[in-house]
């Protein structure tokens, strides 16, 4: 298969061709992000599964958290998680419900979401999509996206799956109405960098929305948030508020899910229209919060 001088092709033809029509004008060569390239290189199908990674650009951090999702992680996953949720008191599902109808992407749009894992938010943001719309599940692990491509079937929408570093996404600007990612920011290699892919690849206006472990301030002092954060450290994570690309950014609201051990932004890309007329209001209150929020927490909550 050759896109605009790249070439995508299938080594391991497990999955019959015909299940891997991706609409290819949306993706770009991960090295340079152009859709004509200097120097052929060659993107492998595995499984079914185009694999859009150069693992030479990928970083130690994410080498090394990869490897943490193996195919006995993947195969764990599910029913960990599903358990952990009810050790703290939650219903997986209506979390999960709950974060693809915050995300609310218009209806018949094209969602991606980064580090789709094993797909379990696949069937929620497929419902709040609606019929008509599709989605763009992307993840550095090989394992989690094939388990990922088994709950894929189940759902009546086309899921489109590729093996892609959030730090480098292989999609055109301004692609997607809405993006979605939960789970995995804290230990990305590159924290603002995922932060302005994810901004980069949504169209002018597209919600966001990002989560991941962090203990609002009320939790962390009860006994639930001091037993999560022995478990995980990660718990004690603050959200990565000095990362967020303030300039392109409209709306912002940080909201908290699973009973306030995860933190959510939700935000806006901004649009270029809007932003020539507030240009300087826009630029200060970027720095107003830039400041405010770098500003470090209180030292009794300090780690
Ligand atoms: C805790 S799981 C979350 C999976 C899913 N989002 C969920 O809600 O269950 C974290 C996921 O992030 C993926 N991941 C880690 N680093 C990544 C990176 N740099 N690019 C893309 N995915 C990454 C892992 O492979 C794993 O599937």
């Amino acid at each position: 298969m050759s896109v605009g001088g790249y070439r995508y092709a299938r080594r391991s033809t497990r999955t019959p061709a015909a299940s891997i029509a991706l609409p290819l004008h949306w993706l770009c060569a991960p090295s340079c992000w152009q859709h004509s390239a200097v120097g052929a290189h060659v993107y492998p199908i595995q499984n079914g599964i185009p694999n859009l990674v150069r693992e030479e650009q990928v970083s130690a951090i994410d080498q090394y958290f990869q490897q943490q999702y193996g195919a006995e992680a993947a195969r764990a996953y599910d029913r960990a998680i599903f358990l952990l949720s009810l050790l703290i008191g939650c219903w997986e599902p209506a979390q999960r419900r709950r974060l693809a109808q915050l995300l609310d992407p218009p209806t018949g749009g094209l969602v991606l979401e980064v580090s789709v894992g094993t797909g379990a938010n696949l069937p929620f943001l497929s419902e709040a999509v609606g019929q008509r719309g599709e989605i763009v599940g992307i993840d550095l692990s090989p394992a989690m996206l094939q388990r990922a491509h088994g709950r894929a079937q189940d759902l009546s929408i086309p899921v489109h799956l590729v093996r892609a570093d959030a730090c480098r996404l292989p999609f055109a600007d301004n692609t997607f109405d809405a993006v979605f990612h939960f789970g995995g920011i804290n230990m990305f290699g590159d924290v603002p960098r995922a932060l302005r892919e994810m901004v980069r690849v949504a169209k002018p206006g597209a919600p966001v929305v990002v989560g991941d472990e962090g203990l609002s301030e009320n939790r962390r002092r009860t006994f639930l948030g001091r037993r999560a954060a022995k478990m995980n450290n990660l718990y004690l994570c603050r959200p990565p508020f000095a990362a967020v690309p303030w300039e392109d950014v409209q709306g912002f609201q940080l909201h908290w899910a699973w009973r306030e051990l995860f933190y959510v932004f939700r935000f806006h890309k901004g649009c270029p229209a809007a932003r020539s007329q507030e240009d300087h209001a826009v630029s200060v209150q970027a720095e107003v919060r830039r400041r405010v929020l770098e500003s470090p927490p209180p030292g009794e909550y300090g780690i």
